[in-house]
């Protein structure tokens, strides 16, 4: 299969089989596709929190308008974004950039110096639009790949964002729920499987000058 092939086999499943579970080796290689995600400067401000106990689950369902995908998928993959951005967050990643390279700690002071005077006077409602836009990249990431490893998925905004951070106790960690990714394996009675995509032509996406 190549590439479009994976993006024509994926679509949003509504009806997972809640028996089926994702293999952990599974699991580690959409980590790694996750981490991987480019990000705004590199910074990587998100955290991805991993449900898979079924009673968390359970409980995040009805915080996401009662969607059975919430509760029968193997895996909740909760993309959550940075709301702040703090000095230390620009310093361990000229830390991690220096050593990662090799590069003297001292030749990256004046891009940290840069970043922090670019970001650290952002209000909180810049910085959260900001990060939000990022975890879909991160996302994409994570649907790709489980499309490679033929694992289906469901991404899920239609949740109540404030009951999820109060869930997950991530305010004080100046973190917010941004989007959701539901996995597992499509139940066989998931007529949505059988659907024709529905996409707009190439004309009507695309503008050549
Ligand atoms: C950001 C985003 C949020 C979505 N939220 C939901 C959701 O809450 N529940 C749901 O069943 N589908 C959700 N979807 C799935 C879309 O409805 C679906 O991707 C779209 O109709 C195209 O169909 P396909 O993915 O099957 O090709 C979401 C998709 C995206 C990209």
């Amino acid at each position: 299969m190549d590439i479009i092939d994976y993006y024509k086999w994926r679509y949003a499943t509504k009806k997972f089989n809640p028996d089926k579970k994702i293999p952990i080796s599974d699991i580690e290689l959409i980590k790694e596709s996750i981490r991987l995600a480019p990000t705004s400067y590199g910074l990587q401000l998100f955290k991805v929190i991993i449900i898979e106990n079924q009673l968390k689950k359970e409980a995040l369902r009805k915080f996401s308008y009662n969607q059975s995908q919430v509760s029968d998928a193997s895996h909740l993959f909760i993309f959550c974004n940075s709301t702040k951005v703090f000095e230390k967050d620009i310093d361990l990643y000229i830390e991690n950039k220096s050593v990662s390279q090799k590069i003297p700690i001292e030749e990256n002071k004046g891009y940290g110096d840069f970043l922090k005077k670019t970001l650290l006077n952002k209000s909180s409602e810049e910085i959260s639009e900001w990060t939000k836009n990022q975890i879909y990249i991160a996302l994409t990431h994570l649907m790709t790949t489980c499309a490679s490893l033929k694992i289906d998925s469901c991404p899920i905004e239609g949740f109540d964002t404030s009951k999820y951070n109060e869930f997950l106790n991530i305010n004080k960690k100046n973190l917010s729920a941004g989007v959701v990714a539901a996995i597992g394996y499509r139940s066989e009675s998931d007529d949505s499987q059988h659907n024709k995509k529905v996409r707009k032509s190439f004309k009507d996406i695309f503008e050549v000058d």
